[in-house]
C-alpha cells in the first residue's frame, strides 16, 4: 500500500478513496472530480469499480471455500464421531474370520461387542474370548436367529455396527439378525458374513452355488430392508490355496508336492487375515463404503498357482515336484456333495479354472477397490505372509526332517472344518 501511496499523482486526500470500495462521502466526491477533472475522475472511478469487482469475487470464493469446508465437515464429522464412539458387535469372534475382525476392532480402540453362541467352547476358541476380554471386548451370549434376543441386545448396547463373520453352515441365520436390526432402527451400518468372492458375480458349480445363493438372499434381504451395508469381497486368505481344506492359512504350504490347478496361470488374490481385519473395520463408518462392494485386490498379492509354487521354493531353499489336478478332477470332487470337502473343490474351480477373482473390472457404480480409498495403508505382500509359514516351519524344524511328512496340520493346532469358504 505504502508503495502505491508513494507513486500515486492523486493527492494525499483523495489516495484513500483508491481503497475505498465506495464513494461515502458525496461532497469529497465532487471535489475530487474537480481535481481530477473529467478523464481522470472517470479513469479512478473505473478503477475502483473493479476493485470491488475484485473484493466481491474474492469474498465469493472465500465464502464458498467455507461452504465446502462446512460441507466437508459434515460429512466427515459425523463418521468420526462414529469411529470414536461407535459400538461394533462382531458375531462369529470365534470364527476363522472373525477372529481377525474383532483383533482388528479392539487394535482401533472401538468398543467390541462380541456375541459368542452358549455352550461349552472348544478350549482354543474359550482361549480367544478370554484373549478378547482381556483387550478390552464385552462378552455377551446368544444366537443371532434368535430375533428378540438380538433386538434386546442391540437397543440395550447402542449398537452402531454389527459385522457377522458367521460360517457357511448358518448364512440365513442370518435373515433373523436382519430384521432385528430393521427393527431397531438404530444401527448404522452391518457387514453381513461375505469375506470372499463377490457372490452376485461369481458362479461356482455346486455344491459352492448354495451358499452362494444363501449369501445372495441375505444380500437382498438386507438390500430390503433398508438398513445400511457394505459387502466385503476380500478374495482368498494368504496361504497355499488347498482344494479340501476350508481354512488352508492354517495350514503350511506343501513340502512333499505342490497340486497344480490347471495349468497353473489363473491368477487370484491373496490376502493376509489380519488386513482382511484391518480394511473391514476401516470401511465400517467410511461413507464411501455405504451399501458398496469392497473388492480385495492389492497388486502385491497378485499370483497365479505356478508363481505360489516358486515362491514357496524360493523360501524353503528347494524344489518340489507338480501335479496336475485337472478341471475334471475338480469338477468329480465337487460332484461327490462331500461337505465341506465339494464346497471347497467347487471354489477352487471357480478361482483357478474360471478366474472368477479377475475375471471382470471394479468398476460398477456400487463396486469399490479398497487400496482407494485407503492409498495410505499398505497390505502385507504375499512375500512376507510366506515368511510367516518359513518361521513356523523354523519353529518346528524336527518334523520336516521325517520321512512321509504330512503337511497338512504339520505345525498348527488341527481345528475342525466347518463347511465354509470363500
Ligand atoms: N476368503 C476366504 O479365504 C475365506 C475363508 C474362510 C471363510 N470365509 C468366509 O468367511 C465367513 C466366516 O467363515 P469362517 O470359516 O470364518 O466361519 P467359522 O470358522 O465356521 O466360524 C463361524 C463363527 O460363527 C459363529 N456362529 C455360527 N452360527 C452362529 C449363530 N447362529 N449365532 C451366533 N454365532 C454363530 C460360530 O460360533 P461357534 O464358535 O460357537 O461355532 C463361529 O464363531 C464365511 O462367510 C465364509 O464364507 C472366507
Amino acid at each position: 500500500m505504502a508503495k502505491i501511496v508513494t507513486k500515486s499523482k492523486y493527492p494525499p486526500i483523495y489516495r484513500q478513496h483508491i481503497f475505498l470500495p465506495y464513494f461515502t462521502h458525496f461532497a469529497c466526491h465532487n471535489r475530487v472530480k474537480n481535481h481530477l477533472g473529467k478523464k481522470d475522475f472517470s479513469n479512478l472511478r473505473a478503477k475502483k469499480k473493479k476493485n470491488i469487482q475484485r473484493r466481491r469475487k474474492v469474498k465469493a470464493v472465500c465464502s464458498r471455500k467455507e461452504e465446502l469446508a462446512a460441507a466437508a465437515a459434515m460429512t466427515v464429522s459425523p463418521s468420526l464421531s462414529v469411529a470414536r464412539n461407535g459400538r461394533v458387535l462382531i458375531v462369529g469372534a470365534t470364527g476363522f474370520i472373525g477372529r481377525f475382525v474383532a483383533e482388528a476392532s479392539l487394535a482401533a480402540g472401538r468398543p467390541t461387542y462380541v456375541l459368542v453362541r452358549p455352550g461349552p467352547l472348544h478350549p482354543s476358541k474359550a482361549d480367544t474370548v478370554k484373549s478378547f476380554k482381556h483387550k478390552g471386548a464385552i462378552i455377551l451370549h446368544g444366537l443371532i436367529s434368535d430375533k428378540t434376543l438380538m433386538e434386546k441386545i442391540l437397543r440395550e448396547h447402542e449398537i452402531e455396527t454389527v459385522i457377522s463373520a458367521v460360517g457357511g453352515a448358518t448364512i440365513l441365520d442370518q435373515i433373523a439378525l436382519v430384521e432385528a436390526i430393521a427393527a431397531v432402527g438404530t444401527v448404522k451400518r452391518f457387514l453381513p458374513s461375505e469375506f470372499g468372492h463377490d457372490v452376485d458375480r461369481a458362479d461356482p458349480v455346486e455344491p459352492g452355488l448354495t451358499m452362494y445363493e444363501e449369501k445372495r438372499k441375505v444380500r437382498r434381504w438386507v438390500e430390503k430392508s433398508g438398513v445400511a451395508y457394505t459387502y466385503i469381497c476380500c478374495n482368498s486368505i494368504a496361504s497355499w490355496p488347498y482344494f479340501d481344506n476350508t481354512h488352508p492359512s492354517e495350514v503350511l504350504p506343501p513340502l512333499d508336492r505342490f497340486q497344480i490347478y490347471g495349468d497353473g496361470t489363473v491368477k487370484a488374490y491373496f490376502v493376509d487375515g489380519t488386513d482382511i481385519g484391518k480394511f473391514t473395520i476401516k470401511t465400517v463408518d467410511d461413507i464411501r463404503t455405504i451399501n458398496k462392494n469392497i473388492h480385495f485386490r492389492p497388486p502385491s498379492n497378485l499370483y497365479d498357482i505356478n508363481g505360489l509354487a516358486s515362491l514357496w521354493e524360493k523360501k524353503i531353499g528347494r524344489t518340489l515336484p507338480r501335479i496336475t489336478i485337472t478341471e475334471n478332477h475338480l469338477l468329480a470332487l465337487a460332484a461327490e456333495n462331500r461337505i465341506p470337502e465339494s464346497i471347497v473343490a467347487s471354489f477352487t474351480h471357480d478361482i483357478f479354472i474360471k478366474g472368477c477373482q479377475v475375471n471382470f473390472a471394479v468398476e460398477g457404480p456400487r463396486d469399490v477397490e479398497v487400496g482407494t480409498l485407503y492409498p495410505g495403508d499398505s497390505f502385507r505382500t504375499l512375500d512376507e505372509c510366506f515368511n510367516d509359514f518359513l518361521l513356523k516351519l523354523k519353529d518346528n524344524l524336527e518334523p520336516v526332517h521325517e520321512e512321509n511328512v504330512s503337511t497338512k496340520n504339520a505345525v498348527v493346532e488341527s481345528r475342525a472344518v466347518t463347511p465354509t469358504c470363500a
